[in-house]
């Protein structure tokens, strides 16, 4: 019996669209090769949707989403949408609504992509940042009092919940362990000043560190994190920390892996249904020009193929990616690859065709 798999496509806004194609493709191409089916169902959601019908993520959607075994996402946000609308109303409702606790980033250079940190190589820049994603400052808690007026109040808090954090830390320490490369977990929080929310990290991280006396255990500050991460890089293996800290921190170690053309990203609750997302954004002033590098939203395929077991497959999806960003783009930035979007597609694809297994 041939082993299948129900995708939800959302390739949402802008860009989305052009670097999800180029991952169908390539998922198409490696599924075939390895004697499994994805049976693909695709969404219209986004800016564009919200504006001709006023619909933002619909009920019976959420219900066909649950039903599926992946849900693979090109990007949300929209120049003409007041910012927060589709953010929250689809890409934040979809995380919260699965609990899809981890925000897993990759942040690895592959060989023939250049890094803006001189002297860094490869081996220096190759880790993963667990983020935690479904509480902290995007919890939604706080309000505001007396909005537009001098007097106006607004309070917006962090939520940390026993349970959250030490699932997200668990999660990290198993990651590790299963990753099996320095065996390092570093604690990236604010102990010195946010003295209640990473307390409670804290103190949950060494009691979780004590079930895994393989793991050599770090901890710095999130501010130190960013200059370490420019400074020396190769300190790190795996990080976890809260969602606000996550977001910020990855778009650093996004630019020193290459850019947001190779920067993939998966939303996952390891026992429900998880999303799969480059981590670029939906690039509005691109769209249609087939210039954005559709490696980031390759890339992401392949966490999916891992996610859901895939291992063969997903090693082959590497294998392509390594190759293409090796031997053939000039660049990896938009506009610059010497390749235009299908065509960085087709390369993996045909790559991955040739394989000999
Ligand atoms: C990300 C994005 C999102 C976030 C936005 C679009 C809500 O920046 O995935 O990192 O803040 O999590
Ligand atoms: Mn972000």
């Amino acid at each position: 019996m041939l082993k299948e798999y129900n995708i939800s496509v959302i390739p949402g806004d802008g860009t989305g669209p052009e670097v999800v194609a180029e991952g169908l493709k390539v998922l198409q191409v490696v599924s075939s090769k390895c004697g499994f089916r994805l049976n693909f169902t695709h969404y219209n959601l986004g800016g564009d949707h919200y504006k001709t019908t006023g619909e933002i993520l619909p009920d019976n959607v959420i219900e066909s989403l649950a039903e599926s075994d992946a849900i693979y996402l090109g990007a949300i946000g929209h120049p003409d949408v007041k910012p927060g609308i589709l953010e929250k109303g689809i890409l934040l409702k979809l995380r919260f609504y699965f609990d899809q606790y981890i925000n897993l980033r990759p942040v690895k250079l592959y060989e023939g992509v250049d890094t803006p940190l001189k002297g860094k190589k490869p081996e220096d820049i190759d880790f993963v940042v667990v983020r935690e994603n479904t509480e902290g400052l995007y919890a939604g808690a706080g309000g505001c009092l007396k909005r537009g007026t001098p007097d106006e109040v607004a309070t917006q808090e962090s939520i940390n919940t026993r349970k959250g954090v030490e699932r997200c830390i668990r999660y990290a320490f198993e990651y590790c362990r299963k990753r099996n490369k320095r065996k390092k977990l570093t604690f990236c929080g604010k102990t010195n000043v946010l003295t209640f929310a990473f307390d409670l990290w804290d103190r949950t991280f060494n009691e979780v560190a004590r079930e895994y006396p393989d793991i050599e255990t770090d901890y710095a500050h999130v501010d130190a994190i960013c200059m370490w991460m420019v400074k020396n890089p190769e300190w790190f293996d795996v990080i976890v920390t809260d969602n606000m800290f996550g977001d910020i921190i990855t778009d650093l170690a996004a630019m020193i892996q290459g850019g947001m053309g190779v920067a993939a990203g998966a939303n996952i609750n390891p026992d429900g249904v998880s999303m799969f997302e480059p981590i670029g954004g939906s690039a509005p002033r691109y769209t249609g020009k087939q210039v954005i590098n559709p490696i980031a939203a390759i890339s992401s395929a392949q966490i999916m193929l891992e996610t859901l077991g895939e291992y063969q497959a997903a090693s082959w999806v590497e294998q392509g990616i390594i190759k293409v960003l090796r031997d053939d783009l000039k660049d990896v930035a938009a506009g610059k690859m010497g390749y235009t979007t299908q065509e960085v597609g087709d390369l993996v694809a045909d790559y991955i065709e040739s394989i000999k297994d």
